[in-house]
Formats: structure tokens, sequence, C-alpha cells
């Protein structure tokens, strides 16, 4: 099948990237030049495991381009996959200018029948306005020709993207027109062979699943978290807590870790867009207020921790900070607690040296060169001399650290774990304070 891909972000050069791998022929399009001429180049613009390889086999093979040519884009795929970012809006309203200039240069374009794809997520109501918007382009140029839309939403997860999207556990299509029904099964049929996964339903129904699913998980998160805060003040530890309740089969494992919050580009602005809707339709859910204020004060709980051992002046102190990226496995720092927590220890007077195993990258390029960030080229050379180690983000090179060397180049033996890595019976046994979350 031939298909363009709007949107050359996360999820969109996974996505292309993964149908070219099937076998179709895929145009990727992005606005953004410097990403499209990076993968003209050979490179890859953000990381994600195991997509550099499978780009360079595809592109190879001839299955997979990139353009910044709308005109070429469009006239390229019978499918239009629109995969385009819906940031926050100051309202919290999901921003829809991307998604709908993307569907109004289809409309503007398109000479013969187009199924267009809602890969984006996006707000109920949304494919009604993709609808609308390509309608008026084709009349504005006295153009009858039919299209389709389709609400397909991804959850796919960053760092395990290319695993999700070849393996996914459901594939969610949104449609009423029986030709893109069939289009998306057939797009589909390779990544389901041993059992069926596509649940066909109604538009609506369709673009509400993929809120409904961020939003389960960020309450699951901001629960434990709190529950994490209960158990510290009353002396429980809540990972035997998490472990008995997550042996529960109706509960499960998943997505029942405290830490410092969740951040990254989907769980904030999707929790804050479902209770934009919400609200403006008069029926608000009261439990996504409850997740988001407790995601908010989660984020410096263990700023809290260091101040209560340092005190609020952190002058003249430095800190070793272990993870930039929101999650393992990704260089995305978009809404990442490191963020947050950078900016209360800065702004108590600290400095701050980093270590992140890809992440470093992007936060240069946020911070540039900021007087108060240096970055290290090792954990241990973070660790060397600082007041104490932060552990921010849980990337497998920071799970089992020589607790002893850590003893003998901080200058104060003190570690705050915000991800509740470590057996604090060990970390204690080489002579270190431990502080993490919810644990006695
Ligand atoms: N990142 C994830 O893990 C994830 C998972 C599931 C769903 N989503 C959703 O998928 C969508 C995309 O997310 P992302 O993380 O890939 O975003 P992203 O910011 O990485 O990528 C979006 C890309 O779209 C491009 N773009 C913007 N307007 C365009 C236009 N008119 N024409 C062509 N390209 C245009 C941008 O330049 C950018 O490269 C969002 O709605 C997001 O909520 C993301």
């Amino acid at each position: 099948m031939k298909i363009t891909m709007i949107g050359t972000g996360y999820v969109g050069l996974v996505t292309g990237t993964c149908l070219a791998e099937v076998g179709n022929d895929v145009l990727c399009f992005d606005v953004d030049a410097r990403k499209i001429a990076i993968l003209d180049e050979g490179g890859v613009p953000i990381h994600e495991p195991g997509l550099a390889t499978l780009i360079e086999r595809n592109v190879v093979a001839g299955r997979l381009r990139f353009t910044t040519d709308a005109a070429a884009a469009v006239a390229h795929g019978a499918l239009q996959f629109i995969a385009v970012g819906t940031p926050p809006d100051e309202d919290g309203s999901a921003d829809m200018q991307y998604v709908l200039a993307a569907a109004r240069e289809i409309g503007r374009r398109m000479t013969e029948f187009k199924i267009v794809v809602d890969k984006s997520t996006v707000p109920v109501g949304t494919a009604d306005r993709v609808r609308a918007a390509i309608g008026e382009e084709l009349r504005a140029r006295g153009a009858a020709t039919g299209f389709a839309v389709v609400s397909n939403p991804e959850f796919l997860k960053e760092g395990a993207a290319v695993d999700d999207f070849m393996k996914p556990d459901r594939i969610v299509v949104g449609a009423d027109d029986e030709r893109a029904i069939a289009a998306m099964r057939a797009v589909y049929a390779p990544f389901q062979r041993n059992h069926e996964r596509v649940l066909v339903m109604d538009v609506r129904s369709a673009e509400l699943t993929k809120y409904a699913a961020n939003a389960m998980l960020a309450t699951r998160i901001s629960f434990m978290n709190e529950l994490a805060n209960l158990a510290d003040a009353l002396g429980a530890d809540i990972e035997h807590v998490r472990q008995g309740i997550g042996s529960d089969p109706r509960i499960g494992w998943q997505f029942l870790y405290p830490g410092v919050g969740y951040g990254g580009s989907c769980f904030p602005k999707d929790v804050k867009a479902l209770q934009h809707t919400a609200t403006e339709l008069g029926r608000p859910l009261r439990i996504l207020n409850a997740v988001e204020t407790a995601n908010e004060a989660q984020k410096l709980r263990l700023v809290e921790k260091i101040v209560a051992r340092l005190g609020e002046n952190l002058a003249g102190r430095r800190f070793a900070l272990w993870g930039l990226a929101f999650k393992p496995n990704t260089d995305d720092m978009r809404q990442a607690p490191s963020r947050e927590i950078m900016a209360a220890l800065v702004a108590r007077g600290a400095g701050i040296v980093a270590y992140d195993p890809v992440a470093m990258l992007e936060a240069k390029r946020i911070y540039g060169d900021a007087r108060w960030l240096a970055y290290a080229g090792s954990p241990m050379e973070a660790v060397a001399g600082a007041d104490a180690l932060v552990v921010v983000t849980e990337w497998k090179e920071f799970r089992s650290p020589d607790f002893e060397k850590i003893f003998r180049m901080l200058k104060m033996p003190l570690v705050f774990d915000g991800r509740n890595l470590y057996e604090p019976g060990l970390v204690r046994a080489a002579g270190l304070e431990y502080f993490s979350i919810g644990r006695r």
C-alpha cells in the first residue's frame, strides 16, 4: 500500500518505519526541514531502541522515504496518516492547529479518493473537524473528490515504541466507512497474525479510548504516589504494599511504581485535555483534578526531602543528577520531572552535574550553556565531588552501582532516590544515608 505519514516525530517516524518494514511504500512528510535533513543524511532525529536499524533497512529497500514537499506527500498515499503534535493550549485543551493544518493541506491538494487517518491524540469530535476542514478546501477549489476520515489512536510507549507497534495489544479503529475499515484491516493484518487485535468502533468512542487509557494509567501512578507519601508518614514500606496489591490479578503489576511523578509528552497534556473537554460539557472528571494535583506535588517530593536534610539554602551545593529523560530508553524531556527538580534546586542556589545515557544532547538544546548545569561523561564522573546524588530516571545502568565508590566520591554521603531503585540495607551498608519514596 502507498502510505503517507504527515508528521515525522516519535509516533510518525516509528509508525511509518514499521509500516514500511512489512512491505508498504511509505513517504514521511514533515514541515521541520531539520528533521528531514537528518533522516536524508542517514541519521535519526530521536532516540528509540531498534529504530535506526529498521529505518536504514527500509530506506535501502526503497520502501521508506522522507520529504518536506507537501504536494508530493499528498499525492503519494492512498492512506494519509496524521501524526502531528497536539500540545496543550493555554487553557489546557489540546491545540488542534497542527492537525487542522495537515487536514487542510490534504484538502487543498488531493485529486483522488483518500483515507485520512487521525493517529494524533485528539479530542472527541476532531474527526468531524478534520472532515469539515478537508471539505472546505475541496469546495474552495470546486473539487468533489471523495474521502473518508478514520480515528486510529496510537498506544505505543516511547522507549519501547518499535516493539509496541510491531506487537500491539490492540488496534483501535474508529470509522463508519466500509472502504476505510477494510483498508485499515489490511494495513494492520501483518501485525496480528495469531489473533485478531483490531477493535472497530464508532469514531467518537475511538477518540475517547485513547484519553481514557492515559487517564487511567496516570491515575494509577498518582494513587501510588499519594499512598507512598502516606507510607512515609505511617512508617510503612510502599514496596511491600506494592507487592501486596500488585499480586491481586484484579489490580496487576503495571504502573504501580511510586516515584517523582509522571511526565513526558502524553500523560500531562492528555489528562489536562480530557479534563477540559469534560468540564466544558458540564461533566467534570473530579478524579482527574486530584490526579493532576497529586502529580504536581509529587514532582517536588524529592526536593522536599533534600531540603528537610540540607535546609532551604542550597547555595554552593552541587548535586549529581542521574537521569534527565522523563523515563528510560528515550531522549524525550518534555514535562520531565528532572526539569522541575533541577529548577527547584537551582532556585535555592544549587548547581547540577547531570548524567543521562541519551538525553544530554536534548538538555543542551533546552538549557543552552546555562551556568548552573554541567554534564558528566559517566555516572561516577557526576558523583565525584558532588554534595549528594539524586536519582531521577530509572535507566538500567543506574540499577547496580558501586555504593562504596559512591560513598568515597561524594562530599556528603547522601543518596536521594526518586525511583526506589535500591535495596535500602545495601545502600546503608556502604555508609550512605538513603532517602527514597515511601520506604522505611
Ligand atoms: N510520543 C508518544 O509516546 C505518543 C504516543 C501515543 C500518541 N501520541 C500522540 O501522537 C501525536 C504526535 O506525538 P509525537 O510525540 O510524535 O510528536 P512530535 O512532536 O515528536 O512530532 C510531531 C511532528 O509533527 C510535525 N508537524 C507539525 N505540523 C505539521 C504539519 N502541518 N505537516 C507536517 N508535519 C507537521 C512536527 O514538525 C513534528 O516533527 C500527539 O498527538 C501525541 O499525543 C504520542
